[in-house]
């Protein structure tokens, strides 16, 4: 897919790119260029293993001060994006032949970083209002062995871009503290809200440590920086993750963090930058949803998420989402099939598509050469 969206006549709703016409660069530049005349020799220096400290109180604060979540400047530990939280998380926890549970469909990302450590998969059923609890207390009830995690991304997840509703959050997390399973909450797309924030976190509810949370600046400022967070409550897990991360990289980048937090300390200036960006995605969610009414046959559903950088579209009438892309590739429009989110690979209808990455005009093209794809498909249905 890469080499495909790499030809400029490719309209491409199949990467997870944010907007890279609104990266702040003129400020990050301003804000290296602070980090050099003061603060030099530091970010080219040797750091330690959990992040300078002033980036992990900013994590603190903010964490604090925007979602009410009674986190500590110790409990935060600074990762190279959140991917690399997923890693660590994983090298932790599982050996061969162990068991995680995570939503159906996930995100494929960290089923890759969870698939080098050999698990097995608990799908956990989702509908449109995210994990369904008796859905995971079923399948807890029933596990043997008992999963060593819980994966979950409960704001405008991807693929889907459907979020965890309110009510359902201090179930998840009663039903998995009754079973001893900690969860893993990954919150890349938080920030990225359309219509005033999500729910609270995952975080907020039970007993301390029952739940690390992942935070990452990759949608808030920019991903080439590499700048995340995790919060772990539970300062013994914490250390074991800070001994693999110093197994892994040392440290993460000092200058990058650095850098970073001398762009976000300036509140006024994010707040400007994050509503720009909120509003511009909300702008494309719709032409896409615009585009999806006027052109899609009758068959073909999608979803309309309220943050994030994708919705998920099943097409039905028994058409293969992988066989589309084939199709669709003739047209030059691509989309993520299906399938490789589902942990047992076993749904072919659906589709992920992105719509942060390109203006409302190219948008609304792609999706008309996307709906030929699908009539042209329907024609050879049997
Ligand atoms: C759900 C989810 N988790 C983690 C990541 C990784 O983000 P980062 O750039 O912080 O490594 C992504 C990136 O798309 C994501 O969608």
């Amino acid at each position: 897919m890469l080499k495909v969206t790499q030809d400029p006549a490719v309209i491409s709703f199949g990467g997870g790119l944010p907007a890279a016409e609104l990266f702040p660069v003129e400020d990050v530049s301003a804000a290296q260029d602070r980090v050099m005349k003061t603060r030099g020799a530091a970010a080219l220096q040797y750091s330690v293993t959990d992040g300078i400290p002033e980036l992990r109180t900013w994590v603190a604060e903010r964490l604090r001060t925007h979602q009410g979540l009674e986190v500590d400047g110790d409990d935060v530990v600074i990762t190279g994006g959140s991917q690399q939280g997923l890693d660590l998380y994983a090298r932790v926890f599982l050996d061969p032949g162990d068991v995680v549970a995570l939503e159906n469909p996930s995100y494929l990302g960290a089923i890759q970083a969870f698939d080098a450590f050999e698990p097995s998969y608990l799908a956990i059923e989702s509908d449109a209002s995210g994990m369904i609890p008796a859905a995971l207390a079923a399948a807890l009830e029933r596990a043997a062995p008992l999963p060593k995690f819980l994966y979950i991304v409960p704001n405008y997840e991807n693929p889907t871009g459907n979020t965890l509703v309110a009510e359902r959050r201090p179930q998840i997390v009663d039903i998995c503290a009754r079973y001893g399973v900690p969860i893993l909450e990954d919150d890349p797309y938080g920030e990225i809200a359309f219509d005033g924030p999500p729910p609270p976190a995952l975080l907020s509810h039970g007993a301390k440590g029952a739940v690390t949370y992942l935070g990452t600046g990759s949608k808030m400022v920019a991903p080439g920086l590499r700048v995340a967070w995790m919060v772990i409550p539970d300062h013994d897990l914490r250390d074991k993750i800070v001994t693999a991360k110093q197994g892994a990289d040392l440290h993460s980048c000092s200058y990058a963090q650095y850098v970073f937090h001398a762009y976000v300390e300036d509140e006024p200036r994010l707040a400007a930058h994050l509503a720009r960006v909120r509003a511009a995605y909300k702008l494309r969610r719709d032409a896409m949803i615009d585009a999806l009414q006027r052109e899609m046959p009758s068959h073909v559903h999608w979803n309309a998420p309220a943050g994030g950088m994708f919705l998920w579209a099943t097409v039905g009438a028994g058409i293969d989402t992988e066989e589309l892309f084939e199709r669709a590739v003739r047209d030059a429009v691509v989309f993520v099939p299906g399938r490789p989110f589902y942990p047992s690979r076993d749904r072919g209808d659906g589709m992920r598509l992105n719509f942060s990455a390109m203006p409302e005009e190219r948008i609304a093209e792609g999706i008309r050469r996307l709906a030929r794809a699908v009539r042209e498909q329907d024609a050879t249905q049997p």
